[in-house]
């Protein structure tokens, strides 16, 4: 018995040697410890020998069972460490997800809202399909009137379509009939248009204030400190008359060359100046629509392009670059 038992551990190293995956092992457990295995054969002789030589056998097979497990265990943890399971190299250092964040468009549109909540204002939404009456009439541009043509519309069926810009946010807000109103309206804006400085959709965000005894000093004020707080003390800023159909009188805000401090460089045209914001008192006409009386509340009204706005900040020269979902340009901003 005891030359059995040197001959089975004989031929288990062997095998063990010869194993080369971790899939090796389970079967060679079976073969030579379970219950009909190679060792519990030679074991049930044990009735066969004197009850002397027991003990040393009992010994003996216990051993070599110790031996046989311990061995299994070693070259089952070496495998698993050296091979590949069911394809999957389990050595291999883990991946780490990848980590998301916010799109840049998002980080100034909350940039811009955190300062105007600071002003008092609070934050309004209207939809993004609108109809015709919000996106034009009601802001004193007629049909056939020429600034519909200025704005190249995406219309579904007759009198629906893609707002152009958010101010049909202000004639929304105004027409629940609570006063004072002080809102601004983020959001996404539509126009059939694409090169690098248009995209068919980009974001605007509008602002409107509408109380008793507001005037263009006010307009100037939010304005400037908006300006300032965003793009630092020492900006210089100018307005310049315009025509808005729903403003009267209109201005546009033009800030002094971020690139060229008002040297004059490529971006600013060599003038000095780029242009950033259109504004204006509310015109009489567009209270008409609500049924607000212009002889007892005044207001202002201020609209501007989100990507503009970005794009100056950073100094990013193509607006597509926002939509393409480039993970080099976007990670810049994580
Ligand atoms: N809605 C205008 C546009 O998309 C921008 C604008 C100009 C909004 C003047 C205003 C404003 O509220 O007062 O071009």
């Amino acid at each position: 018995m005891e030359k059995q038992l040197e001959a089975l551990k004989q031929t288990f190293c062997e095998e063990l040697g010869h194993a080369r995956k971790v899939d090796d092992i389970e079967p060679m457990r079976v073969k030579y410890l379970g219950r009909k295995g190679a060792l519990t054969s030679i074991l049930r002789q044990m009735g066969t020998l004197s009850p002397e030589e027991r003990p040393r056998m009992g010994a003996l097979s216990n051993a070599l069972k110790t031996f046989m497990e311990d061995a299994l265990a070693k070259k089952s943890e070496e495998l698993m460490r050296t091979s590949k399971v069911s394809g999957i190299d389990v050595t291999l250092p883990g991946r780490a997800p990848r980590r998301g964040g916010i799109h840049i468009i998002n980080q100034v549109i909350r940039e811009l809202e955190d300062i105007f909540l600071g002003l008092g204002f609070t934050v309004a939404s209207g939809p993004e399909v609108e109809d015709d009456y919000h996106n034009f009439q009601a802001l004193n541009i007629p049909e056939h009137h020429p600034a519909r043509d200025m704005q190249d519309t995406f219309y579904f069926q007759q009198g629906i379509l893609l707002r152009t810009h958010t101010s049909p946010v202000q004639v929304r807000v105004m027409e629940k009939g609570v006063l004072p109103v002080r809102i601004i309206a983020p959001g996404k804006v539509y126009r059939c248009d694409s090169d690098v400085s248009h995209t068919p959709m980009f974001h605007q965000i509008e602002g409107l204030w509408v109380e008793e005894g507001i005037t263009f000093v006010h307009l100037k004020g939010v304005l400037y400190e908006f300006i300032h707080r965003l793009f630092g003390k020492d900006v210089p800023l100018r307005f310049r008359p315009s025509f808005f159909s729903f403003t009267e009188p209109s201005a546009e805000v033009d800030i002094g060359c971020i690139m060229c401090k008002g040297k004059g460089c490529r971006v600013c045209k060599n003038s000095g100046w780029m242009e950033i914001l259109g504004c204006g008192m509310v015109d009489p006409e567009v209270y008409k629509y609500v049924n607000i009386d212009p002889e007892k509340v005044t207001g202002f009204a201020f609209g501007l392009g989100i990507e503009r706005i970005a794009m100056l900040k950073y100094g990013i020269g193509d607006i597509r670059m926002f939509f393409e979902n480039d993970l080099r340009f976007l990670e810049q901003f994580a």
